[in-house]
């Protein structure tokens, strides 16, 4: 039988990404020791609180037919959120609820790109923006982010790689996987970069709520001078520790989703209404488990950085949220798969190779903070031993 192209433009996508991950699952299966470090899904349960709420949702009957845009509760409560964090006027009119970051990730590109354009990602970038693009047919210029410059995507970089194809820049902050969190004003220059060359900013928020410590978080969405070409998308999957859920949303202009409503509508015809009445409930407070969980992976990204950097050379970079922390193995002389495939299968520790999110951490490697305290503490352990052993590492 006969496909459409779009088959082949994700064929085989990703697949050499989880080769790590999916040999350590074999392994564990097999019975052997392994540290899985690679995953990065939030620690904890879903609350008691929303699932009570979905449930009761359900008893009452929430089970009908919704619309494209979301239900009225949920539209109300994500204006009240993002009017009050952006201190801009974000009307109900300018969200459309769909299942997820990811979901809305495919529609606002499938939205505003097409074969031929071109759309700006960060490299390193999270693995799955590669499917998302080339979904819509456009290509990724990837946009090299430098680890002296704390992994911030900049204007000036961006710009280099502008051409007249180029449709839109992708952000990601705080970013996956290096826990970078753009500044103020890293996002004022990129915004008027954005307007200079009449340019899309689609900006992936899933991780808002984990920032670490002092980093503070800020959304192109709260700039008034290019807000209108600003589309923010995230979700309650990372916040409420509910990524089975599937909920989440776009914001973008009244314009904006104006336009995407009919591809939301063609693609699903509304989401679940129960859902969204626990998505309503999760937006209209600050969330504890998010609170909680910043406060986890803040601790283990300072313990692995203690236990870690400088040790047989290994250089570990200190995100500022996220779940994640990269570890620069360079001086093993191994790229980063042969590196992780050797640590995992000498040490026990199954980490993603940095090459899985993109060319500039070919010699890095990410290690997931969802884990105990001690399952960090002995991962770290056994990373240091393996180093020492490394041949070509530094004493
Ligand atoms: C950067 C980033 N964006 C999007 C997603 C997907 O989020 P969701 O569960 O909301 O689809 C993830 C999940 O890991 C992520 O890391």
């Amino acid at each position: 039988m006969r496909y459409a192209s779009i088959t082949e433009r994700l064929s085989g996508l990703g697949s050499a990404k989880w080769e790590v991950h999916l040999r350590a699952v074999k392994l564990r299966a097999e019975g052997r020791d392994i540290l899985m470090m690679t995953i990065g899904e939030p620690d904890v349960e879903t609350p008691d609180g929303l699932i009570e709420t979905a449930k009761k949702a359900l008893d009452a009957g929430r089970t009908k037919y919704s619309n494209g845009r979301g239900e009225a509760g949920l539209l109300d409560a994500l204006s009240k959120r993002y009017t009050r964090s952006t201190g801009r006027v974000i009307g109900a009119d300018q969200f459309l609820c769909l299942p997820g970051t990811q979901s809305s990730l495919y529609l606002a590109l499938t939205g505003i790109s097409q074969a031929g354009d071109e759309v700006l990602v960060g490299d390193p970038m999270y693995a799955c923006y590669e499917g998302v693009v080339r979904a819509s047919g456009a290509k990724i210029v990837a946009v090299p982010m430098r680890s002296e410059n704390g992994f911030r995507m900049q204007a000036a970089d961006i710009e280099t790689c502008i051409t007249p194809r180029s449709r839109a820049i992708l952000l990601n902050t705080p970013h996956n996987p290096t826990g970078a969190i753009l500044t103020a004003d890293d996002i004022a220059e990129i915004g008027a970069l954005a307007v200079k060359h009449d340019l899309w900013i689609i900006s992936d928020e899933v991780y808002e709520e984990m920032v670490f410590d002092n980093a503070t978080f800020t959304s192109p969405l709260a700039y008034e001078e290019f807000a209108d070409r600003v589309i923010v998308v995230s979700s309650i999957s990372k916040s409420h520790a509910a990524p089975g859920f599937r909920t989440g949303w776009a914001v973008g202009s009244p314009e904006f989703t104006a336009r995407v409503l009919p591809v939301a509508e063609t693609m699903l015809f509304g989401n679940q209404p129960f859902i969204a009445d626990m998505t309503a409930h999760a937006v209209s407070e600050p969330s504890e488990v998010a609170k909680a969980m910043r406060g986890r992976f803040a601790k283990r990204a300072g313990m692995v950085f203690e236990a870690l950097d400088g040790v047989a050379g290994l250089r570990v970079n200190k995100p500022q949220g996220g779940m994640f922390v990269l570890i620069d193995a360079s001086a093993s002389g191994l790229a980063s798969n042969e590196y992780a495939h050797d640590l995992l299968e000498n040490a026990g520790v199954a980490v993603m190779p940095g090459a899985s999110f993109g060319a500039s951490l070919k010699h890095w490697v990410r290690f997931a903070l969802t884990k105990d305290d001690a399952v960090v503490k002995e991962a770290c352990a056994r990373i240091a031993n393996h180093a020492h052993g490394l041949k070509g590492m530094v004493a």
